[in-house]
């Protein structure tokens, strides 16, 4: 992956939208989308998953409770998982309204609708979510992404899943994901087929940093929010950091 070696000034660190920039927008929406470009993001972090009629979507949780009126539009099926809904039931829902009125009628994206959106305006940086729920998503994203771009990332916590993209997509970026801090051992089966670490920031430090880099891999981590945090992540070295408030992060580098 081409990108700055980050100096402790902060020089060369990647400002990532977080489901887009989801503090001022509601999240994984185009208008998150929108807000994170408005608020000069290198990239967008989205979450990935498949439809009953085999579309790739935009969302986060494993159901459509928390963030769109699915409670309304579908009484008896607000806990059904993403994937039991096809296209169409899903476009009937409201995901904006959740977050705020001013956000009333926002649609869930699909993947090709995203792309067409950012252009070449901003990287991304796709989460597979759960995707041993969803067999043969590794491939259909492949597809689904053309051409590789050399601003585009695959990263999930099924590391699996990632193995399995590795084989299909070998020359897009893929990151790694960790809720916990990674061992020596992950770092190195990481480093056969991932080109990012991407772990929680709260299990990061210089040494992590080091030792990812050591074996010529990038670190990203996520979810940055406050500005100590993220001056202690730049600090340590990170290559990119993922945000709920771009803007504020883009503040911070200066
Ligand atoms: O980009 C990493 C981060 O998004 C992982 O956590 O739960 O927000 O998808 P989550
Ligand atoms: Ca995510």
């Amino acid at each position: 992956i081409a990108s700055a070696a980050p100096g402790a000034d902060g020089t060369g660190v990647e400002v990532i939208a977080h489901r887009g920039a989801s503090a001022d927008a509601p999240e994984n929406t185009l208008a998150a989308v929108d807000e994170a470009l408005t608020q000069g993001a290198d990239s967008i972090e989205i979450d990935l998953q498949r439809t009953a009629d085999g579309h790739l979507v935009l969302l986060h949780d494993s159901t459509l409770a928390r963030t769109t009126d699915v409670a309304t539009v579908f009484p008896d099926r607000a806990g059904e998982p993403v994937g039991g809904f096809t296209l169409a039931e899903l476009k009937r829902l409201d995901a904006g309204s959740w977050f705020g009125p001013a956000f009333a009628g926002e649609r869930i994206p699909t993947l090709a609708e995203l792309l067409a959106r950012i252009g070449d305006r901003a990287g991304l940086l796709i989460e597979l979510k759960d995707p041993a729920s969803y067999p043969g998503i590794e491939q259909q994203v492949a597809d689904g992404i053309g051409a590789p771009r050399a601003d585009l990332v695959v990263q999930s916590f099924d590391h699996d899943a990632m193995r399995r993209f590795a084989a299909v997509a070998p020359d897009v970026p893929a990151g790694w994901l960790f809720g916990t801090r990674p061992t020596e051992a992950e770092l190195d089966a990481a480093a056969a087929v991932a080109d990012q670490i991407n772990p929680s920031f709260r299990v990061t430090d210089a040494e992590l940093v080091t030792a990812v880099r050591a074996r010529g891999m990038e670190t990203g981590v996520y979810t940055v929010n406050s500005e100590a945090d993220m001056r202690r992540m730049i600090d340590a070295g990170v290559h990119r950091i993922i945000t709920d408030v771009p803007a504020a992060l883009r503040a911070v580098l200066g």
